[in-house]
């Protein structure tokens, strides 16, 4: 192979690459994301997360809130791109570009293209509570633990 094809042959992969990467980078934000677990998260006992409360998971990106009739499990990631929300007073935020979501994840205004996940929240055979990041539901569905 003579060297200038070579060089040629070099620039026009590396170009590819470059381009397919950036493609795969730019297309990724219209991808909704999710709290990025799909096993159920046991929580344990529902008494120990306060009332009228959105506690923060951190090693499951979520948000859990407990009223006096049950419990709300939403996604904690920004869906633009994958920042972990604040709490508002209101809502939610994202710090990273400043999305804002009211209580019930809807959009008030983006970037973030989607409204956050809610998750399923059950009970477990021996009475713990648990979350499904796999099985959405809406917003105002609730775990009833009275
Ligand atoms: S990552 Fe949340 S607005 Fe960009």
């Amino acid at each position: 192979m003579e060297r200038r094809h070579f060089i040629r042959k070099a620039a026009i992969t590396l170009a590819s690459v470059t381009g397919a990467l950036a493609a795969a980078t730019y297309f990724r934000q219209f991808i909704p994301r999710t709290a990025g677990e799909k096993r159920r998260i046991v929580l344990g006992d529902y008494r120990q997360f306060p009332v009228d409360t959105y506690t923060f998971l951190d090693q499951h990106g979520l948000f859990v809130y407990r009223d006096h009739e049950g419990m709300r499990a939403v996604s904690a990631v920004c869906t633009h791109l994958g920042c972990i929300l604040e709490r508002s007073t209101d809502g939610f935020k994202c710090p990273c570009h400043g999305s804002l979501y009211n209580r019930d994840g809807v959009i008030l205004s983006g970037p973030a293209p989607r409204n956050l996940a809610w998750y399923r929240v059950s009970r477990t055979s021996d009475g713990r509570i648990m979350v499904d990041p796999g099985k959405r539901v809406r917003a105002e569905d609730k775990f009833l633990t009275s």
